[in-house]
């Protein structure tokens, strides 16, 4: 047990809707050894299947544009920007990410993949301006991504190159000025694949690993 000073603000997002996820499972293993760790860690459970996401479309696509665009938001607009600003508010309360991410058709769920579309806005979680480009704005956290799927597509494998799960998280994580990123297989999860119960205990013993140390996986990356 550590005593930690300033204890972390630890969000875990679940994207996956099943009742007996293993990626929800892992990720769950990760913060039970971390709360061990960490008593005083703040730890908020984000479950995206049941979050009241606004449509992004209409007034909320206009506002986005008018940002873009360095004009002023009509009231329909701050209205609807209003909705994205208190998601993205929340999700930047936190100092430290678990994302427990199912992979659906090669990537991810829409359901994770609407959220990211809400909180990724510019001025807001990333910039972008001519003689700069793209340019993350959410700084100084720090993430850990179970990912789980039926078969295997870790480095070697021969589904390597279908990955688009793993590619996006990571590249959407640098996207928004995250690169403090560990990432946990927990696949294959098919029963029948050989290496299902290897790779099992494997994301276990990564996601206990993980939660080691004085202030675990978050401290490491800092
Ligand atoms: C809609 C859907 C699409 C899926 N697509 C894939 C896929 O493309 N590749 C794969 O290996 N597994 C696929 N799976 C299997 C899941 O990734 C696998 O069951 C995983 O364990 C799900 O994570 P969870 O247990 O956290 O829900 C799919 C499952 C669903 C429900």
């Amino acid at each position: 047990m550590t005593h930690d000073p300033t204890p972390p603000r630890v969000l875990h997002l679940i994207a996956s809707p099943r009742r007996g996820s293993s990626s929800t499972a892992i990720g769950q293993a990760h913060l039970d050894d971390l709360r061990r760790q960490h008593p005083g860690a703040h730890i908020e459970t984000l479950d995206l299947w049941s979050l009241d996401l606004p449509s992004i479309d209409g007034d909320l696509l206009d506002a986005k544009y008018a940002i873009l665009a360095r004009r002023p938001h009509e009231p329909a607009q701050a209205q609807a920007w209003a909705r994205v600003q208190a998601l993205v508010a929340q999700f930047l309360s936190f100092d430290h990410y678990v994302f427990s991410v199912p992979m659906w058709n090669l990537g991810i769920p829409y359901r994770l993949k609407h959220y990211i579309d809400v909180i990724t806005q510019p001025g807001l979680t990333f910039s972008w301006t001519p003689e700069r480009g793209y340019e993350g704005l959410v700084h100084g956290r720090t993430a850990v991504v179970v990912y789980a799927s039926a078969f295997d597509y870790t480095p070697g494998s021969p589904l390597r190159d279908w990955d688009q799960q793993k590619a996006f998280m990571t590249t959407w994580l640098r996207y928004i000025g995250i690169d403090a990123v560990e990432a946990i297989d927990a696949g294959p999860t098919r029963p029948s694949e050989p290496g299902a119960p290897a790779a099992r205990e494997a994301a276990e013993a990564r996601a206990r690993q993980l939660a080691q140390g004085p202030f675990g996986v978050v401290d490491r990356m800092r």
